[in-house]
């Protein structure tokens, strides 16, 4: 299968399966505050994620590059990053280390916006040496490693063989010159996962849960023998944050990505103790279907329904959403219980 008609293939696709309506964050509730004591002009937005300091929760996840077509893509998600001040970040750059004329697809986002918080994708089968080129390439301010095993062993032509990921990892970690973000691309992350990383360092988890954009879904519409006993493979968001509490503490950043819809996903995902989350499907959707102005529009409609969040919660600043309270029912409930997280 040809590279840039994959990278075709995932936009198309990604976009039937996250169109699902219900997710893991609707079997959360805030507990009302009638009294919040608080003005709505008077919220502050900005987060510190490891030695960022953000403007927005919001950032716009990994997504698309190495496709002619892409380009146009990435150059609207680079504009919308720059005049909303998100950090953004591209799609899998393996793509262009092993072909130098696709490049542009990605480098555009620098172009766009020479000053934001862009970071760099790769896979963790990369070498040093690439995890540096592709830094280079966008003169990036960190790096994503993306983790998606079982989209691989769905893909026919995917990666079949998954050692020594971690050691690489802490190779890159060390001699990357950038703060590195691991990540999984919405099959979620249990805590001892998480623990391994923790351990070798990594600033910052993207927890990449269920719930939106569904790679198994996705590369199970384009085989000719799908395996669908797989398309709800993994932990959802809500429950892959749940894995994280225990390490919350510690120091590292955690983002949440996987389903996050609007301002009030954004909202329950930050009580849930995440620093930030990160929106993909959405992001490709607005551009996609969106005039940019619109686009535009619609960020600060998530922003303003953040907003909203933190008036009715009566908290200024984000980090005071974790001593929010909150009610789990349903399966994440049930999940909470079996795993013994309160
Ligand atoms: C992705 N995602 C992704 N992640 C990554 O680390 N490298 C990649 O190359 C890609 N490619 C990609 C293509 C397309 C079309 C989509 C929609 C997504 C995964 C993405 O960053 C995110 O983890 C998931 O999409 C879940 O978030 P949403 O879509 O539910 O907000």
């Amino acid at each position: 299968m040809d590279r840039s008609q994959r990278k075709m293939d995932h936009i198309q696709h990604a976009l039937a399966t996250n169109e699902q309506q219900t997710n893991s964050f609707d079997e959360i509730r805030f507990v009302p505050n009638s009294l919040p004591n608080i003005y709505y002009g008077n919220l502050n937005l900005d987060v510190n994620l490891a030695s960022f300091r953000l403007a927005s929760p919001i950032l716009i996840n990994a997504m698309t590059g190495g496709a002619a077509a892409t380009t146009t893509i990435n150059q609207k998600l680079a504009i919308i990053a720059r005049e909303k001040g998100l950090a953004m970040a591209v799609g899998s750059q393996m793509a262009a280390l092993r072909d130098p004329s696709v490049r542009d697809s990605y480098s555009v986002v620098r172009k766009e916006n020479p000053h934001g918080i862009l970071f760099a994708n790769i896979g963790a089968e990369a070498t040093v040496e690439q995890a540096l080129a592709a830094v280079e390439m966008l003169e990036a301010d960190g790096l994503q490693i993306h983790l998606n095993v079982m989209q691989e062993l769905l893909m026919p032509e995917g990666d079949r063989d998954f050692t020594g990921y971690l050691e690489r990892i802490q190779r890159i970690r060390d001699q990357v010159p950038v703060p590195v973000l691991v990540k999984e691309v919405g099959f979620g992350m249990a805590k001892e996962t998480i623990g391994k990383l923790i351990d070798i360092g990594i600033p910052m988890i993207d927890i990449g849960g269920r719930g939106g954009t569904n790679f198994a879904k996705v590369e199970n519409m384009r085989r000719s023998t799908p395996l669908p006993m797989f398309d709800d493979w993994g932990l959802t968001t809500v429950e892959s944050l749940l894995e994280a509490r225990d390490w919350m503490e510690h120091g590292s950043s955690f983002i949440a990505t996987g389903g996050i819809r609007h301002g009030l996903d954004v909202a329950k995902a930050l009580a849930l103790g995440a620093d930030a989350v990160g929106i993909a499907g959405g992001f490709l959707r607005i551009v996609q279907t969106q005039s940019i102005e619109d686009a535009l529009h619609t960020v600060d409609e998530w922003h303003h329904q953040l907003r909203v969040a933190m008036t009715a919660l009566g908290i200024k600043r984000l980090k005071d959403f974790l001593h929010v309270p909150m009610i789990l029912s349903g399966r994440s409930y049930d999940y909470a219980q079996q795993r013994q997280i309160d």
